[in-house]
């Protein structure tokens, strides 16, 4: 007999519009909490967060004086990522596109930062590959992701073992898989598995 597994739900620009057209903000206005104990230490430059949805950790990393781009293929999210900025008086670059034909590699990053944006696997490989060059010497990439916690989930939702791998040679500064509380908006809150990871080039 064979057993198949349910892939998880793939979930397009749509979705996303659709989740961010609700009042309010979904995952709040205030930066991620592992983004924000990692900021004291991180060089300030050019830095680059994908996935990123309304803006809160843009706005939060502009007013700390990052010189901030931001992709999402969501337009509402990035639209209200710009009016964030905006209420907060600091400026930031959108750019709506796909992560999957995103090429980072055209720039030199001090900081890239992936904070629940949860690609498929294909993409993160290709991605996450790119960071070893696409990362100024010194330049950090700050990363928080959901674990699932069945294997059908594993592909969108990979363990931390999955995640080392697929950022290649650099040098780890703080990797965890842990069970912890999320207290994020309206769609994060409560118990929660993540991987965390801070890694530095060379
Ligand atoms: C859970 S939300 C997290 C948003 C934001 N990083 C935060 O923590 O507040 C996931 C975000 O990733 C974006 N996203 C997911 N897959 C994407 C893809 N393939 N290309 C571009 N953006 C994507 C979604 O539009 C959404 O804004």
């Amino acid at each position: 007999m064979t057993t198949s597994q349910t892939p998880a739900p793939l979930k397009g620009s749509s979705y996303w519009d659709a989740r961010f057209q609700e009042q309010g903000f979904a995952y709040g206005e205030e930066p991620n909490d592992f983004l924000l104990s990692c900021a004291p230490r991180l060089t300030r430059g050019k830095a680059l967060s994908l996935g990123e949805g309304e803006g809160r950790n843009a706005v939060y990393l502009a007013k700390l004086g990052f010189e901030v781009t931001a992709v999402d293929f969501s337009e509402v999210g990035l639209q209200k990522a710009q009016a964030l900025a905006q209420q907060h008086g600091v400026q930031i670059q959108c750019i709506c596109a796909d992560l999957k034909d995103f090429d980072m590699s055209h720039e030199s990053w001090h900081l890239v930062v992936s904070v629940f944006s949860q690609p498929e696997s294909a993409v993160r490989q290709r991605l996450y590959g790119q960071l070893s060059q696409s990362l100024h010497p010194g330049g950090a990439f700050v990363l928080e992701s959901k674990v699932g916690a069945d294997p059908s989930g594993k592909e969108r939702y990979p363990g931390l073992n999955v995640l080392r791998q697929e950022i290649g040679p650099l040098h780890l500064i703080h990797a965890r898989e842990e069970e912890r509380v999320l207290s994020e908006g309206r769609y994060h809150q409560g118990p929660q598995r993540t991987a965390q990871i801070w890694a530095q080039r060379n």
